[in-house]
């Protein structure tokens, strides 16, 4: 069996065949001559037993007569059969009588006494031993026996003939079965060489081909459904594998990028937290509570606490003392709301001394946008502060000086006016009345004196004018007497009577009389710009206008000339507009200039009724330069620490300081 097992199907089905053909041929043979062994012999015995009876009949005288040589004749006869190796009969007591033997046979093998009845076959040879009766009387035995080689012959024979047969039938049988044998062979072989191919080239789509409806033919079909379902499979894993491959691919990329991207956040963070070692900033971390996390070196600086003190507690180490509540319930609103808060801070440093703290708190968030962290940026600006504060301070003494000044010329001017016109008008007048009344009493024979005379008091008249214009131009005495419209109407008339210029003035002022400094003010503005007009303005009219809007005075003054440019507005050397802009300061109002070459310049003065505090009085205190306690913090708007940025300052009137 051993043998069968790995050769080709075709030499197997040979095999078993040639095997099964041998054995039923050997089975049947033996079978068949097994058969006719016991036929023969049994057809021998009978032949046997038969010869016996006839040689026992034949010899029963010559026993009956103790006749040897009778006894022999007939046993001679016995000579005739090839067959029969050997025969004796007994006597009645078992003597031997007579014996006949093949010249062949050995006489030793012939029984001396007469044995027991019966049969017995043995290899080479078959005995019988039977009695010889006379009347029911036994009177002697006869031995007989027979050879067997005739038998074998006779088997032998027969076995070649049937092995003949069979081998001719066998060898037919081997040809019908060699040519069906095909028909199982060949489908399988043709099976296990698509297996091959397919296990070979892993080519799912080959497909076998089927022979018949038979068993084959359902494993054919078998095969090449199980070949269709894999050729499906190995498709699916294809595409499967070709999309993992692909997406292996893409996730390799992202992980690079990734990985760049964090190298790269690393470098910034590395790069984020030495500046925030290094900055002169000085920065500080709470988490959500207000607890201290993280202060760094600027900050150890500034406030003599070092990281081991600041770390675990909380920034109100440095306060002050000098915020309100409400200053703190706005910052944590601000900050909670997520809305950075900035606002300078008076703050404690750890050796008592206070410092302006210009911080900015942040709100840090997490992915989620909540808040884990805040973020405190600062830098100590008292020195800033005390400088600006002096600044300020210094400003506001210089302006309080120029107002001073201002008051003082002005003053000066009404005072001198008044005497050139009052003094200098009433001696002229009077040397005028003489000169008239000496000339009156002159001889009539003077005529060239009382000529000369006459010219002197045609020059005192001029003079008298002269005098009145000097005195109207320091300081217009209608102006005090008459109030702001009149002086204006006078100017307006007087400026067109001077210059030719065409102008045009509109008061609107429902019967309010500004105070005499507002009015001084006013005109003297009024002055300047009428002057500009002249100088610069190259106009052919101009429009001027007062009225009262709600709490405030306008006064406008518009001309049709060139138009001033942005550049002269804002040049450090024009005073004239610089001097405009500080009287109305003074009183907590604006000027404002515009100008476009075909609109001509437009001077708009607003002034508040309601002025603060007149700033004549002069603050000569020195300069203070620690009032930590009157800063006020700025509140910042935006949403983020990029976009905060302070609200611009309101502007303030510059304040009066009691001094
Ligand atoms: N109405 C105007 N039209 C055109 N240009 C003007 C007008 N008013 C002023 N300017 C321009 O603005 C400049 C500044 O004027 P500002 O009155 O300050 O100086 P100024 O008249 O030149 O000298 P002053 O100090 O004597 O007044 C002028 O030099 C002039 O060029
Ligand atoms: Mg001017």
């Amino acid at each position: 069996m051993r043998l069968l097992r790995d050769v080709p199907i075709r030499t197997k089905l040979a095999r078993i065949t040639q095997l099964a053909l041998a054995a039923a041929l050997g089975t049947g043979t033996v079978i068949l001559l097994a058969v006719e062994f016991q036929m023969y012999r049994s057809a021998m015995t009978t032949e046997m037993r038969s010869m016996a009876d006839v040689i026992g009949t034949n010899s029963r005288a010559a026993l009956a007569f103790r006749d040897r040589a009778a006894g022999e004749r007939t046993l001679a006869a016995l000579g005739a059969d090839p067959r029969i190796m050997a025969a004796r009969l007994y006597t009645q007591e078992g003597r031997v009588f007579a014996t006949y033997r093949r010249s062949d046979v050995n006489p030793d093998l012939i029984p001396a006494a007469a044995p027991a009845d019966g049969l017995s076959l043995r290899a080479r040879s078959l005995t019988l031993v039977q009695p010889i009766r006379l009347d029911a009387e036994r009177i002697g035995t006869i031995w007989l026996q027979f050879g067997m080689a005739t038998l074998y012959n006779f088997l032998l024979k027969h076995a070649l003939i049937v092995i003949a047969v069979l081998g001719f039938a066998s060898l037919a049988a081997l040809a019908l079965s060699s040519r069906l044998q095909g028909m199982i062979a060949g489908p399988v072989a043709h099976l296990a060489q698509m297996v091959k191919v397919v296990t070979e080239r892993y080519d799912y789509s080959a497909r076998a081909i089927k022979s018949g409806q038979d068993e084959l033919g359902l494993l054919t079909d078998g095969f090449n459904e199980m070949l269709a379902r894999i050729q499906e499979r190995d498709a699916a894993l294809q595409q499967a594998r070709e999309e993992l491959e692909e997406r292996v691919a893409l996730r390799t990329h992202e992980l690079q990028l990734e990985i760049v991207e964090r190298r790269r956040a690393e470098e910034t963070l590395r790069k984020l937290s030495s500046a925030v070692e290094q900055t002169a900033d000085s920065v500080l971390i709470t988490d959500r509570e207000g607890v201290i996390e993280y202060v760094n070196p600027a900050f150890e600086r500034l406030t003599g606490y070092s990281r081991d003190e600041a770390v675990g507690r909380t920034p109100r180490l440095l306060k002050s003392g000098l915020h309100d509540q409400q200053f703190y319930e706005r910052l944590w609103t601000t900050i909670l709301s997520g809305k950075p808060f900035r606002a300078v801070f008076i703050n404690r440093k750890k050796d008592g001394t206070l410092y302006y703290d210009d911080k900015t708190l942040t709100p840090l968030t997490n992915s989620q946008g909540q808040i884990t962290h805040f973020l405190s940026a600062g830098r100590d600006i008292t020195e800033r502060m005390q400088a600006e504060e002096a600044l300020r301070r210094s400003r506001e003494q210089l302006r309080a000086l120029a107002a001073h000044l201002e008051s003082v010329r002005e003053d000066e001017r009404t005072r001198i006016a008044r005497e050139i016109h009052d003094e200098l008008g009433q001696m002229l007048t009077g040397l005028k009345f003489d000169l008239s009344s000496v000339a009156a009493r002159l001889p009539h024979n003077q005529a060239a004196l009382l000529e000369r005379m006459q010219a002197m008091e045609q020059l005192i008249g001029a003079t008298i004018q002269s005098v009145q214009r000097i005195s109207t131009e320091l300081r217009p005495g209608i102006l005090d007497r008459l109030g702001l419209v009149a002086a204006m109407k006078w100017q307006t008339r007087e400026f067109q009577t001077r210059t030719g210029i065409r102008c045009q003035l509109d008061v609107g002022l429902d019967g309010y009389e500004p105070d005499r400094e507002t009015s001084t003010t006013l005109f003297r503005i009024l002055q300047e710009a009428l002057t500009n007009v002249v100088r610069h303005a190259g106009a052919t009219a101009v429009n001027i206008s007062l009225i009262l809007d709600q709490d405030r005075l306008i006064l406008a003054v518009v001309d049709n000339g060139r138009g001033i440019t942005e550049q002269e507005m804002t040049d450090s050397n024009a005073l004239g507009l610089l001097g405009m802009r500080e009287r109305a300061l003074l009183f907590g109002g604006e000027v404002t200039i515009t100008g476009s070459p075909k609109g001509g310049t437009t001077v708009m003065v607003t002034i508040p009724l309601q002025q603060p505090t007149s700033l004549k009085s002069l603050d000569t205190e020195p300069v203070r330069a620690e009032p930590l306690d009157t800063v006020r913090p700025e509140p910042v708007e935006g949403t983020n620490g990029a976009q905060a940025r302070p609200v611009e300052a309101r502007h303030t009137h510059p304040s009066t300081s009691s001094g």
